[in-house]
This record gives structure tokens, C-alpha cells and sequence, in this order.
């Protein structure tokens, strides 16, 4: 299985994506916003990983449509194993940004002491066009939900980077 070890985040600006099965829409959002940060030349910043709150694919590859999806758009998903989130994730991490409101409620069951309430959040609360600031399951319908899924995380991500490295103070030297 593949190792799903986190270097330290001490220094680091820390983010995981979650969704329900982490196979479709958290893969892709740590696909996409790894490969903006690199593109930065920011990667020595970031720590960036991805969880599913179920654990019926644990080890599992991202799913194929999702897969083929972000490859259209220069992102790759094939180093992906899939993992199922942990309490401890809520200490190792400085963000938690999940897709959906249902992932909101088992995140925030997880952190039954409260202690986390204030790192975990809808990815979607960055996008500048939040619409109702979910991401929609794509996993049981068709191609289109894909794409749709592609675009809003793609606008996201980037409003993301903008925002971490405004809050973290972090200058990028255009080139
Ligand atoms: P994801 O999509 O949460 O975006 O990874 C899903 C993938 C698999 C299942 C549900 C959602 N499933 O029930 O197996």
C-alpha cells in the first residue's frame, strides 16, 4: 500500500482536502492546488494531502473518470492512494477544507472536543463564485458532472492560493 507517511508540517503551510470517498473530488483538489503551488515554485511551503471520511477504498487509485478528467487539464491523479481520515489529521493539519456539508458534519464529529472547529471548513468558502458552496458528489452521475466538478475546483484553488499566501505573508517574485 502506498505510503501515506507526513513529512513535518512544522513551517508549513498545512492543507487537507475531504470529501466522502477520496476518490473523486478531494484527490482532485489536492491534484489541482499541488500542481498550482508547484507551478509558484511554492512547493516547499505546502503540505497538501487528501482524505475520504469513508474508508470503502483505502488504497485505492482516484476513480478513472476523475482521473481521465484531470489529465485533460495537465493534472495528474495517478500517484493517488486513498485514505480515510483520522482524529489525529485534525492536529497534523492547519487547514481542513471539505466538499460538502455532510462531509462538515462527520469532520466536525470526529473533533468531538471542539478543538478544531475553527480550521474546518467548506473548500468552497474561497471560491468567488460559492454558489451554494458544496461540491457536488460526480460519482454516480455522468461525464458533465465531472467537468463541472473540474471548473469549480480548478477557480477555487487558485482563490485558495491567493489567500493562504496573502495570510501567510508568502510573496511570489513574477518572473
Ligand atoms: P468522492 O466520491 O467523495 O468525491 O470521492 C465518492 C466516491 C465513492 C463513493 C462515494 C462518493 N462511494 O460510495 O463509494
Amino acid at each position: 500500500m502506498k505510503d501515506r507517511t507526513i513529512e513535518a508540517t512544522e513551517g508549513k503551510i498545512s492543507v487537507l482536502f475531504v470529501c466522502l470517498g477520496n476518490i473523486c473530488r478531494s484527490p482532485l483538489a489536492e491534484g489541482v492546488f499541488r500542481s498550482l503551488v508547484a507551478k509558484a515554485g511554492l512547493q516547499d511551503h505546502f503540505v497538501i494531502r487528501s482524505a475520504g471520511t469513508g474508508g470503502w477504498h483505502v488504497g485505492g487509485p482516484a476513480d478513472e473518470r476523475m482521473r481521465t478528467t484531470a489529465q485533460r487539464y495537465g493534472v495528474s491523479l495517478d500517484d493517488h492512494g486513498a485514505y480515510q481520515i483520522a482524529e489525529k489529521d485534525l492536529e497534523t493539519f492547519e487547514y481542513v477544507l471539505v466538499m460538502d456539508r455532510r462531509n462538515l458534519e462527520d469532520v466536525r464529529a470526529l473533533d468531538s472536543a471542539e478543538r478544531h472547529s475553527e480550521k474546518i471548513k467548506l473548500f468552497r468558502d474561497f471560491d468567488p463564485e460559492p454558489g451554494d458552496r458544496q461540491v457536488p458528489d460526480p460519482y454516480y452521475g455522468g461525464q458533465e458532472g465531472f467537468d463541472a466538478v473540474y471548473r469549480m475546483v480548478d477557480r477555487t484553488s487558485r482563490a485558495l492560493l491567493e489567500h493562504l499566501l496573502e495570510e501567510h505573508r508568502i510573496r511570489v517574485d513574477a518572473t
